[in-house]
């Protein structure tokens, strides 16, 4: 069993992604051989242009990862571009790939509707992301919601494939954790660092507080009950908290007679002491990149040799190696 996802370096990571993402890939590491990781650089190409931010925040994202609990003895850590074998894949299946499944793709779609000019790298994206994940015979992909079509759109590509030249790929599943498929943001929408409503996981403390404080609430008085269950607050703290705590928590809301204001502070205090530990292996790990280099050095190696392995059952299946 392959568990395989990738996460774009384009800034640094938020709640959102923690625990719609990032959690599960330390959860499901269980093996160098079956968990494989990696830090979506050439996907990043679509929105940064500038050299040393890209190289910047790939690293950062390494930093981060290691930082959070991805154990490189028990999973391989690798930037995306290491492995060359992904781009040529990525050609392959484009040939198979139909113009209107990628023109239904979301990222693509979005841009367009508003007008606004889409380049072939945006357009093809999901191609690329089928490449990341079909060249590992990966089985499992964990990701957030927001990612789940492009799955699907792995599976279909994968599935034409197969269907002109034989079995050939291992058909691939998302890995959606329900209760974090979705982080709220500060406003209540997704988190999304696009949307300007994230936390970051790394953020400094007191920006941290500041923002936590600023969550939007509605302007129920005090004394009324709330329904916890509808409220973006309830759902981050909650996301921190232990099963008693949220527990308690929703009696408070149902009971009524609290101020969102506690809530807030508690939150404060819950977020600071979850990622205590992992902040401080951060700075240890940001003195050490040498080290770092390293981890995705050996990451790279691996996913390389079985990168060559499915890229030649693939080429051998479609006729670019020529067997005569
Ligand atoms: P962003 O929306 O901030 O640009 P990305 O698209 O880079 O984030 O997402 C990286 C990973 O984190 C993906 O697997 C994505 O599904 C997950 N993710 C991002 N935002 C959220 C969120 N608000 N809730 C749950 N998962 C999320
Ligand atoms: N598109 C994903 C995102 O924005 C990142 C990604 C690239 C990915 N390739 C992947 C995720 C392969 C899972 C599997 O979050």
């Amino acid at each position: 069993m392959r568990i395989l996802s990738g996460i774009q370096p384009t800034g640094r990571f938020h709640w959102g992604n923690y625990f719609g993402a990032i959690r599960q890939y330390i959860d499901l590491q269980n093996g160098q051989d079956s968990a494989f990781y990696f830090i979506a650089n050439l996907h990043a190409l679509t929105t940064i242009r500038d050299r040393e931010l890209l190289a910047r925040n790939t690293f950062d994202a390494a930093l981060d990862l290691l930082a959070l609990g991805l154990d490189p003895d028990r999973a391989t850590l690798f930037v995306q571009s290491d492995v060359h074998a992904v781009s040529e894949l990525c050609w392959i299946l484009m040939t198979t790939t139909s113009m209107g499944l990628l023109e239904r793709c979301h990222a693509y779609k979005d841009k367009k509707s508003k007008g606004l000019p889409a380049d072939a790298g945006l357009f093809t994206y999901p191609v690329l992301m089928a490449a990341d994940i079909l060249l590992y015979d990966s089985n499992l992909v964990p990701v957030g919601e927001d990612q789940k079509q492009h799955v699907e759109v792995c599976r279909d590509i994968a599935g034409s494939f197969n269907s002109s030249f034989g079995e050939v790929f291992v058909i691939p599943e998302a890995y959606i954790v329900q209760d974090t498929a979705k982080v709220p943001g500060l406003d209540g929408g997704k988190m999304s660092k696009s949307y300007g409503n994230s936390i970051e996981v790394f953020e400094n403390l007191k920006s941290q507080k500041k923002k936590i404080m600023g969550i939007t609430t509605d302007s129920r008085p005090i004394e009324l009950p709330k329904d916890p269950e509808t409220d973006h607050l309830f759902h981050l703290y909650s996301l921190f908290a232990s099963a008693e705590q949220t527990q308690s928590l929703a009696e408070r809301y149902r009971r009524g007679g609290f101020g969102y204001g506690e809530v807030k502070k508690e939150l404060v205090v819950l977020a600071e002491s979850y990622f205590a530990e992992a902040r401080k292996r951060r700075e240890e790990l940001a003195a050490k990149p040498e080290y770092v280099r390293n981890v995705l050095a050996d990451g790279a190696k691996r996913a390389t040799k079985k990168a060559a392995e499915v890229l030649d059952r693939v080429k051998k299946s479609c006729g670019i190696i020529i067997n005569i």
